[in-house]
């Protein structure tokens, strides 16, 4: 099949493309780095030629609510206009659990109004929703970080390592449309400030850990949304193993 993954020179797109392209796949990579743009629609005539699927794992260069929602929603028009066009059949993307529980995050609205548009594109689709990267914890811990102290809140997680959220979006690329959603988390429901104390304690650096249920973007949310329930398939990965690695 030739699949056309869009943001595929990002961290999860490099190894959607890779994954593809192993299997057999003509898997392609469009970005701006490679001459596509979704906010303009330079190149999304031409890549899509031909395309059977499309995997969409682009993101908004700024996580800022205006700008974030500003991406995804010219993004999303170029983009579901170009592959009507183009006859794709089926339209893949990446998203959060919980993602329409949280109203007061910017970035999750944006989130949303990417989600909308997928579903009134008229494209078949599958919205894969997972949960927050492994690789996403250490910036997290940076922007609340007070001199020597992490400053986090034991708001909930079930965070997964990117190279499983890679595994699920190829392995969804390849199979039919589900017209919804499939959600897949890592294996472990970890409260945020412990994560952080896991990081510190494999890898420390003079700093701890402060709970501090006021502190950063994940604060007030309640237990349960941003985990999903037991409809959530379980990713291998634990975090304290992908940390000995990484
Ligand atoms: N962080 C989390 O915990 C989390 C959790 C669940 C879901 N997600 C979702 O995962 C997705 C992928 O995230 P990521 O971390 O892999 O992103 P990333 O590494 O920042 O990669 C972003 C990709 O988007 C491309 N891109 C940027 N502007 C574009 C445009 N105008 N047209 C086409 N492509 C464009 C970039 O291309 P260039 O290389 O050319 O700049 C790059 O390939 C996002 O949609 C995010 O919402 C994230």
């Amino acid at each position: 099949m030739k699949i056309v993954v869009v943001g595929g020179t990002g961290r999860i797109g490099s190894q959607v493309v890779s994954l593809l392209q192993d299997r057999g796949h003509e898997a392609v990579a469009a970005a701006p780095s490679t001459g596509v743009d979704t906010l303009t629609g330079e190149g999304l005539a031409e890549v899509l030629k031909g395309a059977d699927v499309v995997v969409d794992v682009a993101n908004s260069p700024s996580f800022e609510k205006e700008a974030a929602l500003d991406f995804f929603t010219r993004a999303m028009r170029h983009l579901t206009a170009a592959e009507r066009e183009a006859g794709v059949r089926h339209h893949v993307a990446l998203s959060i659990i919980g993602v329409d529980e949280v109203p007061e995050l910017g970035y999750y609205l944006a989130k949303v109004a990417q989600e909308e548009a997928v579903r009134a594109s008229g494209v078949p689709f599958s919205i894969v929703r997972v949960g927050q990267f492994f690789e996403f914890v250490a910036p997290v811990m940076d922007l609340t970080t007070q001199g020597q102290e992490v400053h986090l809140p034991s708001t909930q997680l079930r965070p997964i390592a990117a190279a499983d959220v890679a595994a699920v979006v190829a392995e969804t690329a390849q199979g039919e449309p589900v017209n919804g959603l499939r959600l897949k988390a890592g294996p472990e429901i970890h409260r945020l400030d412990r994560l952080a104390e896991i990081t510190l304690a494999a890898k420390p650096d003079g700093r701890s850990v402060v709970t501090d249920e006021n502190a950063g973007m994940f604060a007030g949310i309640p237990d349960g949304v941003l985990t999903g329930d037991d409809t959530v398939d379980t990713a291998a990965t634990r975090y304290e193993d992908w940390l000995k690695r990484n």
